[in-house]
């Protein structure tokens, strides 16, 4: 490298197409400067960490979990098999899976008083609010968690969040419609009994559709990871400082809460209500262009193709549709997608439907309302969080997060106290 400023030249190792930060920071103007940095808001060009979990290609639209591609997984295997292969980096043997979904289920209930504390929240709250709320106070409810040196205890407090994100996820729903919480009914698989928990009334046993089930753990798996973004980060970050696993998902929960991030999903169905018919569409269009508003579901930082997500969940909805009826906005996404992917102004750009595009048009004809799509995304990325944040755990170059920052404030004023500035 060649400092413009100096003339001077330096040698800095590249590897895996990286060069480390830190080598950059013996390039100095002058030998009392501050060592180069680098300005990366966003963090668009920067890893973080190196991590076996979670492979994408953005240009060819490639997703794989420890290398196995996104497509076999949604069609073969099931949720809790994929939340094994993410945490412990290869596929169970049957008596591993059993054990795995053994404890899962054993763990689903949660302590009453959180029950008690989540009945407090205002009856309009929002789910993702609730859910935030209620996964950080699994720290206060299992201090042992802190302990995250400990293998045994790492290994506990994942099976526990697993376990526990649905019975949280679906009593903040119970609890927006003024209906009483249902408990956990561990004859079921993880994602029946999911269901169970919402939808239960006076039936002695609640049982969905076979189709339904497997639509909803499909999208659970396509969610279940997504390398390093924003709500991963989170976790990584507020985990770098060591604190209890509760406590990092909690902050990943809150990452995802943004309309940015996981809350796209409800942004889009909002969206396509609010565009009402097809007719319509070209004036939405035009004002995404004049840069008004954004198309949601659209565009993402990694793929420059489309989403391969987005492909299996446009096969998804078909199955469900096929029992609830299709839903009316479709045919609004479906024309938005089709005038999007031919418009200069998407095309130049890149900008591909993303995951979020198509779920929430199942989730709604599911009966969910779209404050609770948040939440099922959530709850899908339990696992991904989990993998990472255990990742980092184990990782001996990791070190708490702190970035730079180029300083733009003033310097060395003289402070004169209130009492003589107001007088
Ligand atoms: N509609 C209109 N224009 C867009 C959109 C969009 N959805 N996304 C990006 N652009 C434009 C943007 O205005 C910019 O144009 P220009 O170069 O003229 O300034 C260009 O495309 C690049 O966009 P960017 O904001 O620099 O890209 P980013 O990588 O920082 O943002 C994103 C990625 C996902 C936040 C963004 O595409 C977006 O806001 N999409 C809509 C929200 C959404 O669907 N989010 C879900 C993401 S996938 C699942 C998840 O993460 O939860």
């Amino acid at each position: 490298m060649r400092d413009n400023r100096t003339g001077l030249e330096y040698d800095v190792p590249i590897t895996d197409g990286t060069i480390r930060a830190s080598d950059i920071g013996q390039i100095k103007a002058a030998d009392d400067a501050p060592g180069l940095a680098v300005y990366d808001p966003g963090f668009v060009n920067t890893a973080a960490c190196r991590s076996s979990i979670t492979y994408i290609d953005g240009d060819k639209g490639v997703l794989e979990y420890r290398g196995y591609p996104i497509e076999q997984l949604a069609e073969k295997s099931s949720f809790l098999e994929v939340a094994y292969l993410l945490v412990h980096g290869n596929l169970p043997s049957k008596a591993e899976f059993e054990q795995w979904v053994h404890e899962i289920t054993y763990h689903t209930f949660v302590h009453e008083n959180i029950k008690g504390f989540m009945q407090g929240f205002r009856y309009d709250a929002h789910p993702m609010g609730m859910l935030m709320a209620s996964v950080s106070s699994l720290s206060t409810f299992y201090p042992d968690a802190a302990n995250i040196a400990d293998p045994d205890s790492r290994h506990l407090q994942i099976v526990r969040m697993i376990a526990k994100m649905p019975t949280l996820g679906a009593w903040a729903f119970r609890h927006a419609q003024g209906k009483p919480y249902v408990y956990p009914d561990n004859d079921l698989s993880y994602t029946a009994n999911f269901l169970s928990m919402l939808f239960k009334m006076s039936e002695p046993k609640y049982v969905g559709d076979e189709r339904i089930i497997k639509a909803l753990d499909t999208l659970f798996i396509l969610h279940a990871d997504h390398e390093q973004n924003a709500s991963a980060n989170a976790v990584r970050s507020v985990g770098s400082t060591q604190v209890d696993p509760y406590s990092a998902v909690a902050a990943g929960v809150g990452a995802l809460y943004g309309p940015l991030h996981g809350g796209a999903n409800e942004a889009v169905l909002r969206m396509l209500r609010r565009i009402g018919s097809k007719e319509n569409i070209p004036s939405f269009i035009e004002g995404v262009k004049s840069g008004n508003e954004r198309l949601m579901g659209f565009g993402h930082r990694v793929y420059k193709n489309y989403d391969p997500r987005a492909r299996i969940i446009k096969g998804a909805a078909d199955d469900v549709f096929e029992v609830t009826g299709v839903n009316p906005l479709l045919e609004i996404a479906k024309e938005l997608e089709k005038i999007a992917l031919e418009d200069e102004y998407f095309v130049k750009r890149r900008l591909y439907p993303n995951v979020d595009f198509y779920s929430g048009l199942i989730y709604e004809a599911l009966a969910f309302p779209p404050e609770m799509f948040t939440v099922l995304f959530a709850i899908g990325r339990a696992p991904g969080w989990l993998a990472q944040w255990l990742e980092l755990t184990q990782d001996k170059e990791q070190k708490i997060a702190r970035p730079k920052q180029i300083y733009t404030g003033e310097r060395t004023l003289a402070f004169t106290p209130a009492s003589e500035r107001w007088a």
